[in-house]
């Protein structure tokens, strides 16, 4: 198959953001393409196909891209913990290969029945009590939300989608992981030697292990206070967002929606229509990749962008090229990150700077969504 990679949530040049169809041609069987770029921000990123992604990334092709700090921070173990949900099939006991599947497309996307870290089922590494360790959370699934928990293990959330945050925040209780999206952890060991630490998921109100941490030791140096922040990567600090250029991206379709027409190609469809087309989910009525952007923006313009999320579903809107933050309902500013998980039913408002020239995806990371509608890009002068 024709490939090209994306490497998500770097801020890049346009050339190298690997979306065949808007920033280069799908790289054919044989062909080469080189990737040449700076990595600007240090933080947890990765990297996958945007080319049949729903099918790409499903059969495994992405990894982790970590860009370490100047300075390494105080830490006593890292773990990069990619976390993917596959669909194998029973009966061949292979990744299943209807990668179009309706019924995936049109309700919460291809989830799967396999779920590992790093491509294990029963991911384990030992630690010792008292230590910190800095995980590296990565969600690589086409579609599934993990919601997370710790256990045996004191956490702070240090960064959101490669971003620092300004000041550390204690983790409490379970919190979301959305496709695309990652966060930093430092975890302080607290289960004794002989116990075994867990990172968890809750499925069907169970809580699982997604990761095992066994104790086989005791720390030899003392427990540290609350952790220091990571270094910012960037400085800008948007505050005043009255001059920003509004947009707007209604979301619409899906099962169980009110959607009853959209534009598919030009054309006005029926959902039934659409359905048959295996199309399902429309941005500001249109389905699919127009030629006009969903927003024509010159360099530096500063944008406040509605997103209605008029379906049942939630969705994890990816937007490359630029971290962005959530307009919180204070009007406050949330942490910078690239993916946003959207609720059913919700409108969310996140403000960026316009500040890297090109074209720009901005997308669902439930593949099989932004396979049947949900693409749009914006364009930056
Ligand atoms: Cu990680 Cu356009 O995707
Ligand atoms: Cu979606």
């Amino acid at each position: 198959q024709a490939s090209s990679i994306h490497w998500h949530g770097i801020r890049i040049d346009n050339a190298m953001d690997g979306v065949s169809g808007l920033t280069q041609d799908a790289v054919e069987p044989g062909q080469t393409f080189d990737y040449d770029f700076v990595a600007p921000d240090a933080g947890t990123y990765w990297f996958h196909a945007h080319n049949q992604s729903v099918e790409q990334v499903a059969r495994g092709l992405y990894g982790a891209l970590i860009v370490e700090e100047d300075e390494a921070p105080d830490i006593d173990q890292e773990e990069i913990l990619l976390l993917d949900d596959w669909l194998i099939n029973p009966e061949t006991a292979q990744i299943d290969d209807d990668f179009d599947a309706s019924h995936d497309r049109s309700h919460a996307g291809r989830n799967g029945n396999f779920i590992t870290t790093n491509g294990d089922y029963q991911f384990s590494s030992d630690v010792k009590q008292g230590d910190r360790l800095r995980l590296r959370l990565i969600n690589a699934s086409n579609a599934r939300i993990f919601v997370l928990n710790l256990a045996g293990l004191d956490g702070w959330v240090l960064a959101y989608d490669g971003m620092p945050l300004d000041a550390p925040e204690k983790v409490d209780g379970q919190f979301p992981l959305a496709p695309g999206q990652r966060v930093d952890l430092f975890v302080d060991v607290t289960a004794e030697e002989g116990e075994v630490a867990y990172l968890l998921r809750t499925l069907d109100e169970q809580l699982l292990p997604q990761a095992a941490f066994p104790v086989t030791a005791r720390s030899s140096g003392a427990t540290r206070g609350a952790p220091q922040p990571l270094p910012p990567n960037q400085s800008e600090r948007i505050s005043d967002l009255s001059s920003a250029t509004a947009v707007t991206l209604r979301m619409e379709g899906g099962a169980m929606g009110r959607l009853s027409t959209a534009i598919l190609n030009g054309e006005e469809m029926t959902f039934r229509q659409l359905a048959d087309a295996n199309q399902f989910w429309s941005f500001n009525g249109v389905i699919g990749m127009t030629d006009s952007p969903l927003a024509s923006l010159s360099r530096g313009e500063l944008v406040r962008l509605r997103i209605e999320n008029e379906t049942r579903f939630p969705h994890a809107m990816h937007l490359h090229g630029v971290h962005f933050r959530e307009v919180l309902d204070d009007g406050q500013l949330g942490p910078l990150r690239d993916t946003l998980l959207s609720f059913a039913g919700r409108t969310t408002e996140i403000a960026f700077r316009a500040d890297n020239p090109g074209k720009w995806l901005f997308h669902c990371h439930m593949l099989s969504h932004a396979e049947a509608g949900m693409r749009t890009w914006i364009d930056v002068a």
